[in-house]
Parts: structure tokens; sequence; C-alpha cells
């Protein structure tokens, strides 16, 4: 089977002090993952280390850095290579996170960037992708997402694609409460997969997880994760909550 992944994107939050108390208390559930389930923690830079220590002797669980630069080092304040991420020991990293394209103008070229900086590094990407709301409004969101794929990943070897996590983020799902249906989500994640399959043979597609982000929630996790190409998902406030992301790690593809 695909991985499975549970993926918690505390983006910008938390003190040092919460952040290890979060960790310890979600790790402290004593989740046992099956072999092919993975639970993420995409803590904040300057977590990463003791994020890695925390999860050291948990089989399957992994922390993962927010972004990284597409260069490969230089005269380039405040920005963190793939390098530095990969020297410390950490092995996943967001990539293009609709908040860091639409804040940082981060752009599918930029992206594409982002992606190779991590591949030389045997780093694995969690890429993500999705589209606005007036987008699917006007029903282009296939053809929009398409491109995000097109113009970021597919320049990629069959071998290095295999590498790359796929985040599938509706723009207008994050942090709003309002969930992709069940039929929406599968219905783009089936989409992806085709367009993968198209480019790269339905074997490898159906190696790559493909995971969904935007209001996650313990309550409804079960439901978004049992459709046929949803993998998992990428969560963002629910995961800043212990009880819940247990919950939403247990509702994984057994
Ligand atoms: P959310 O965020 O779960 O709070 O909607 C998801 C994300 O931004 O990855």
């Amino acid at each position: 089977m695909r991985k499975q992944i549970a993926a918690a994107n505390w983006k910008m939050n938390l003190s040092y002090q919460e952040a290890e108390n979060l960790l310890n208390e979600i790790l402290s559930a004593e989740i046992t993952l099956a072999l092919h389930q993975q639970v993420l923690f995409a803590v904040p830079f300057p977590y990463l280390i003791m994020g890695n220590s925390e999860v050291a002797d948990d089989q399957g669980y992994f922390i993962a850095a927010q972004n990284c630069s597409e260069k490969k080092n230089g005269a380039f304040t405040g920005e963190v290579s793939a390098e530095m991420i990969k020297s410390i020991g950490i092995k996943y990293v967001i990539v293009g996170h609709s908040e860091r394209r639409e804040y940082f103008n981060e752009t599918n070229e930029t992206l594409a960037g982002k992606a190779n900086a991590c591949l030389e590094q045997n780093l694995i990407p969690v890429f993500c992708c999705g589209e606005t709301l007036s987008i699917r409004e006007e029903r282009r969101q296939n053809n929009f997402v398409q491109g995000q794929l097109e113009q970021s990943l597919f320049h990629l070897s069959s071998v290095e694609i295999k590498n790359i996590i796929i985040a599938y983020e509706p723009i207008w799902a994050i942090g709003t409460g309002q969930t992709a249906s069940v039929e929406q989500a599968q219905e783009m994640h089936e989409y992806i997969r085709k367009a993968l399959t198209t480019k790269y043979g339905v074997e490898i597609a159906n190696e790559i997880s493909i995971l969904y982000g935007g209001s996650v929630k313990a309550n409804n996790a079960q439901e978004i994760f049992s459709c046929p190409d949803v993998d998992g998902g990428l969560v963002g406030g629910a995961s800043l909550v212990a009880t819940d992301f247990v919950q939403i790690i247990k509702a994984l593809k057994k």
C-alpha cells in the first residue's frame, strides 16, 4: 500500500516550550504505526533539532521543515538551505504552501527550484498545490492544479518523482473550517493521479502519496482519508491540539 501520512503543519505558532509539550503529548498517546503509515510534524526552523530528538525512538514519526531556499548557499540573509536542513538529520520539507505562494511570492518556477534543491540533498518535498475559490467557481481547478504540477514537478525524472509527496490544499478550505466535500477531494486527487499516470505511468503514479489539506479535523478525517486516492492529510489548526491530532493519526487507512 502507498504510504498513508498524517502531516502536522504548525506554521508560525507555539513557543519552544509549548512545541516540546505538544510533541510530547502527541507521542505519549503511543500510537503504533503500521509500516505503510507515517506521521510528520512540520515545525518552525528553531525547533527542528529538538523535534528530531523527541521522535528519534518512535517508528514512523518524522520532523519536517516548513520551507527551504531554492538557492544552494551564499549571500541570502535569513534563508535556510536544503543542505542545512539535511545536515541536522531532517528528511522532509514542505514546499510551496499556499501561504508562501501568496505572502512570499513563490511562483511555480521558484518551487521547481525548491523541489530540485530538496532532491539534491535527498530530502523529500511535501509539494503543495491547490486553487483559489474564484478559480473553483470558474471550474478551472483541474487545469490550474495541472499547471502547478507541470511547472514545478514534471521536469523531474521517474526516479525523482517517486520521492515527492503531493498535498492538494484548496485555498478556500485552509483555515476556514470549510472542508472540501469527500466528492470534491476524491475528484481532484483522482485527477492528480491521472496526470501523474499520463506523465510517469500507472505504476509510479500509484506509488505517490497525495494528501488532502484544508480544515481536516478530528471529526472529518476518517471520511476524507477513506477516499481511494486520498493518502492522509496535511493539517494546520487541528494539529495544534494534541487530542485532535491523535484522532487524525488514528484515522489513517489501516
Ligand atoms: P488548516 O490548514 O488545517 O488549518 O486548514 C491546513 C494547511 O494550511 O496546511
